[in-house]
C-alpha cells in the first residue's frame, strides 16, 4: 500500500499549474478540478506512474483510465476518429463527454491504461485549469476520479484529501465543481452506445446524431472481469451506510435526501438535505455527490433517497444512485 508521501496543496494559479506539470513528467500522481468531478492525474505514457496510481486509489487494473487531452489534434494521435466522434467532438468537447474508440496506430499510452483493450476512452475537459495543466504538461493524462476506488466522487479538493492524502503527490485546489457528476461515456463502434451516463444529458447527444443512442446489454453491466464498459461494476458508487432509493416517506433515524418539496416524515429524520428544493437537476447533480458523503459521514443507519426524474442529468443521478444502493449488500462497514 502507498501511503506516507507529503502530499502538497495548492490554490489553483500559475504556480499550481507549473508544479502540476512538472509533477506529472517526474512520475507524479497529481489531483486537479475538471468540470464534472475531482481527477487524479497521471503521465498517460509511463507505466509505473500509471501502476501507482491503480495502486494508489486502490482500482483493479482490469479497469481501464480516460486519456484526457488538450485539443482534437492530439486526440486524434491516440484515437481513431470515424464521422460519429467527429460529430460528437466538434459539438461537445472541451466538455463532460467521453468517447471510447479505437486506438490508434503507435498510440503512445501505456497498454496499462488501457487494461489491454483494443480501444481507448479520451475527453478533452473544459475546465480551465484542467485544461492549463494538460497545455504546459502537453503529454495525455490519464485522470480517474479522484477517490478511493468503490468510494463516491469528489467534487471538492476538501473530499480528495479525505481519501488520498498520503498516497498522492499533489492537489490543485479549486473549489467545487461545476457539474457534480462524472462525464458520459459513449462507445463509438458499430453503432454509438450510451456506456455511462453523465454529465452531459443523453437528449443532447442523440440530438446532435439524429438517432437514439443503443444502451449496453444488460449483462455489460454485471461484476464480471471484462465488461462491455469496464468500469460500470454495479457497485460502484457506495457510500457505507445504506440507500433506500424512492422514498415516499422519511422513518425515524434515517437520513433524508430530498428532491423539490420534502416528503412526510422529513421533520422526524436524523437529518435532512435537499438536492434541489426547487427541482432543478443541474442544481441536484452538482449537490448529489457532496451530500452523499455528508449524510454517510452522519449517524444515521439509513440514507432515504426521494425519486428523481429520469430525464436530463437526472438519467446520471439515478444510475449513481441506483449503484449506491446495490454497494450495501456488499458492505457492512457502518
Ligand atoms: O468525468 C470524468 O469522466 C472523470 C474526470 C476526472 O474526467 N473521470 C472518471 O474516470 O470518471 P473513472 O476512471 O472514474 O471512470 C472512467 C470510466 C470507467 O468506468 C472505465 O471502465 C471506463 O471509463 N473506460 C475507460 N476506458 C474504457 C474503454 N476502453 N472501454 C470502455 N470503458 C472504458
Ligand atoms: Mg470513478
Amino acid at each position: 500500500m502507498q501511503t506516507g508521501l507529503t502530499t502538497a496543496i495548492l490554490p489553483a494559479g500559475e504556480a499550481a499549474i507549473a508544479a502540476a506539470a512538472t509533477m506529472l513528467a517526474g512520475g507524479g500522481l497529481v489531483a486537479f478540478p475538471t468540470e464534472t468531478v475531482y481527477g487524479l492525474g497521471a503521465d498517460a505514457t509511463n507505466a509505473a506512474a500509471i501502476a501507482r496510481l491503480y495502486q494508489a486509489k486502490g482500482r483493479p487494473a482490469f479497469n481501464p483510465l480516460i486519456s484526457h487531452l488538450s485539443d482534437l489534434a492530439a486526440a486524434r494521435a491516440i484515437g481513431r476518429f470515424d464521422e460519429t466522434a467527429v460529430r460528437l467532438a466538434e459539438a461537445f468537447w472541451p466538455g463532460p463527454l467521453t468517447l471510447v474508440l479505437p486506438k490508434a496506430p503507435n498510440c503512445a499510452v501505456a497498454e496499462l491504461a488501457t487494461a489491454g483493450l483494443e480501444t481507448i476512452a479520451i475527453r478533452i475537459p473544459s475546465h480551465p485549469v484542467a485544461r492549463a495543466i494538460l497545455r504546459a504538461f502537453g503529454r495525455p493524462v490519464v485522470a480517474p476520479s479522484a477517490n478511493l476506488s468503490g468510494h463516491v466522487s469528489p467534487t471538492t479538493a476538501a473530499h480528495v484529501q479525505s481519501d488520498l492524502q498520503g498516497r498522492i503527490d499533489l492537489i490543485v485546489d479549486s473549489g467545487p465543481v461545476e457539474v457534480g457528476v462524472e462525464s458520459t461515456i459513449v462507445g463509438c463502434f458499430d453503432e454509438p452506445i450510451l456506456l455511462r451516463p453523465g454529465g452531459l444529458p443523453r437528449e443532447n447527444i442523440e440530438r446532435v446524431l439524429g438517432r437514439a443512442l443503443v444502451q449496453p446489454p444488460a449483462d455489460a453491466e454485471s461484476d464480471s472481469a471484462q465488461p462491455l464498459a469496464p468500469g460500470m461494476l454495479a457497485s460502484h458508487y457506495a457510500p457505507r451506510t445504506r440507500v433506500r432509493l424512492n422514498a415516499t416517506c422519511a422513518e425515524a433515524g434515517e437520513a433524508l435526501l430530498a428532491y423539490g418539496a420534502p416528503v412526510r416524515g422529513a421533520d422526524i429524520a436524523a437529518a435532512v438535505m435537499n438536492l434541489s428544493p426547487h427541482g432543478d437537476l443541474n442544481e441536484a447533480a452538482a449537490n448529489l455527490f457532496g451530500y452523499l458523503r455528508a449524510l454517510d459521514a452522519t449517524p444515521a443507519k439509513c440514507i432515504a433517497v426521494m425519486p428523481i426524474p429520469e430525464e436530463g442529468l437526472g438519467e446520471a443521478i439515478n444510475d449513481r444512485l441506483r449503484r449506491a444502493a446495490v454497494g450495501r449488500d456488499h458492505r457492512d462497514l457502518k
